[in-house]
């Protein structure tokens, strides 16, 4: 399927609430007619399509080019549009939505037959979250229907933190894309699963196992995000994301950055390294992004997709990136790296 036009609506704060909202209307209304939009949440940039009709969801895998055994998160407006999707809400995964919702966290429970098969790969389970984002919001609101929506990226890129990224990957692909400017966690949501007893986390992200654990005690990893011999229990956890066209290698030691780097450069390779600004100054190659600050690992979380996006853009041939403490947000930003170096860490 290709789009003659991408329509790029602007919903940012530079327009008054009439445009705002005719904007989002005419989004809602592609999506009623079973088309694919993307639009902006507070962690990345989502490509959503109307969860209960099978022909809408199938067209976000083919934009996406993605494996038809990833299953996507429905996105909804309030908790009483659950009826219609699960068939049973565990006291725990009440807990949890009545304190993260609307949030960066994505619970998963037993499925209803309503749920269009793609949206959960044939699992009998599916995803859920209330996002936390005026925009995302108002859409789901207009279009009065569930929206599966995946990362509104090109399979194996980074996720869209702007809509630029979005245009920049789907052009032509999606009949629209509503704009509101750079996403605010920068990382996708957290992936827990309530569907099996005792919580279960697939993914780390903007909610933080330290805040989960604190509301509802001790909830089980997954293995596979300890240790790389595991194999993922969450389908999507398997396939390498992320991953900049360069080779991006961890360095746990920065130290060691500086001497890489001149062997690299010595093969002639178009050098690159990923710090923040208060290492900056320590290195010399041909393309140094600086990503947030290590005061505050959230400002690292929000630049990390733009960052290694940059690195395509001007050609980086072999990167090294510096690594953070894997605690509170720095657990879903190793995650993510880690998955973006293939596992690439010396
Ligand atoms: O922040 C986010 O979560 C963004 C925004 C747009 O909401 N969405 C996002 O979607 O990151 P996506 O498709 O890129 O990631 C969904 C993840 C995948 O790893 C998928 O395998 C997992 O959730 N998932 C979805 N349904 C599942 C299910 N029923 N069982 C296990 N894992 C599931
Ligand atoms: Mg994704």
């Amino acid at each position: 399927m290709s789009y003659k036009q991408t329509f790029f609506w602007a919903v940012d704060n530079f327009l008054n609430e009439r445009q705002h909202s005719e904007h989002i209307k005419e989004a809602a209304m592609w999506i009623t007619k079973g088309e694919v939009v993307a639009f902006p949440t507070e962690t990345v940039y989502g490509l959503g399509a109307n969860a209960l009709e099978e022909t809408a969801v199938k067209k976000i895998f083919e934009a996406k080019g993605r494996p038809s055994d990833n299953p996507l998160i429905v996105h909804i407006a309030s908790v009483k549009q659950l009826d219609e999707l699960v068939t049973d809400i565990p006291p725990l995964a009440k807990k949890l939505m009545d304190h993260f919702w609307p949030g960066p966290l994505t619970i998963i429970l037993k499925k209803k037959e309503s749920v269009a098969t793609s949206v959960t790969a044939g699992l009998d389970t599916v995803a859920i979250r209330i996002p936390d984002h005026p925009v995302a919001i108002e859409l789901l609101k207009q279009a009065n229907v569930p929206v599966a929506a995946p990362s509104a990226n090109l399979s194996g890129k980074p996720s869209p933190t702007s809509g630029e990224h979005v245009f920049h990957d789907l052009k032509g692909r999606i009949a629209g894309i509503l704009d509101g400017g750079q996403t605010g966690v920068g990382l996708e949501s957290t992936v827990i699963d309530c569907s099996k007893g005792i919580p279960i986390l697939y993914r780390p992200g903007g909610v933080t196992i330290e805040d989960i654990e604190a509301l509802v005690g001790e909830i089980k990893v997954d293995p596979s995000l300890k240790s790389t011999d595991e194999a993922p229990l969450s389908p999507g956890m398997k396939y390498t994301h992320y991953a900049p066209n360069g080779t991006l290698i961890l360095v746990r030691d920065r130290k060691q950055i500086p001497s890489l780097l001149a062997e690299a450069k010595a093969e002639g390779k178009r050098t690159g390294v990923l710090t923040t600004k208060d290492n900056q100054g320590s290195y010399t190659a041909d393309v140094i992004v600086s990503c947030g600050s290590r005061q505050d690992l959230a400002t690292v979380a929000n630049q990390l997709y733009e960052s290694l996006r940059t690195f395509d853009e001007e050609k980086a041939e072999i990167i090294f990136s510096e690594t953070f403490p894997a605690e509170n947000i720095g657990i879903a930003i190793m995650n993510r790296l880690e998955k973006a170096a293939g596992g690439k860490v010396i």
